[in-house]
């Protein structure tokens, strides 16, 4: 089954309201009308709004970086899957390692989150990948199998269309260090090994795998081309049109 590579930019906590605005309008420039690659931005929440009406008129769909899998209530701080798609939000991030590392996000955590999104017609992009200690002890797809099982328990297959998965090996995140082709494309055929045997054949390989960590314009087109690398989320990369944008062409020429 022929996939549509998704590229995902990442701002996390980065870019003021009026920056976003700056950034958008570049990368609409550059990519904004073009259909052969889905490209998606999530800045963060205080630029949703101003970013919804920005993407609008173009191709490019609107994400946001985490959310609650609570539908409403007393709880400070936190935002909803419905106020999300208030402001035509289309993806949200969960389970990101930054997410795990600084507060406390386990797989039990992240699959409510997740099925909460679902439920309400946003698409998770829900991050896997092991630490440097799980690689170098053997254990990444012990790690992977986990998070795959544990994170997406109870998930239905009607929605297997909107489900998004990202490979980001923490110790490549913001590290400058990549894994190479290879070792993205053993563990991206792995987990659609796992999705498989959880949702059959047929419906695991509609899904994308994207990759993540130090993604660059320099080795997007070596990961992109592996036959399991379904697109990439960008982080570092994704706070310049210029870099950005060519990872964009880089997916368009894979
Ligand atoms: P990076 O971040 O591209 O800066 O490594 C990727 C991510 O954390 O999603």
């Amino acid at each position: 089954m022929s996939r549509k590579n998704l590229i995902a930019g990442n701002w996390k906590m980065n870019t003021t309201a009026s920056e976003s605005v700056d950034l958008i309008n570049e990368i609409n420039s550059i990519v904004g009308q073009q259909t052969h690659t889905q490209v998606c931005i999530c800045p963060p929440f205080t630029s949703l709004q101003k970013a919804s009406g920005l993407v609008e008129q173009s191709a490019v769909s609107l994400g946001a970086q985490n959310m609650s899998a609570e539908p409403s209530g007393a709880f400070t701080g936190e935002i909803s899957a419905s106020m999300l798609r208030d402001l035509y939000v289309s993806y949200v991030i969960l389970g990101h390692s930054e997410r795990r590392q600084y507060f406390g996000e386990t797989n039990q955590t992240i699959n409510k989150k997740v099925l909460a999104a679902t439920q309400n017609n946003l698409k998770p992009i829900y991050c896997i990948g092991e630490t440097l200690e799980e690689r170098e002890s053997g254990k990444t797809l012990d790690v992977v199998r986990s998070q795959v099982r544990e994170g997406l328990e109870s998930y239905p297959v009607s929605e297997i269309d909107n489900l998004v998965m990202a490979y980001e090996p923490v110790w490549a995140i913001g590290t400058g260090k990549t894994a190479t082709d290879e070792m993205a494309q053993e563990v991206h055929a792995f987990t659609r090994t796992l999705l498989s045997e959880l949702f059959g054949d047929a419906p695991a390989s509609s899904v994308r795998i994207l990759y993540g960590g130090s993604m660059k314009p320099e080795n997007a087109k070596g990961l992109l081309s592996q036959t399991d690398v379904d697109g990439g989320l960008i982080g570092g990369a994704s706070l310049s049109a210029k870099s950005f944008c060519s990872i964009v062409e880089a997916s368009i020429n894979s």
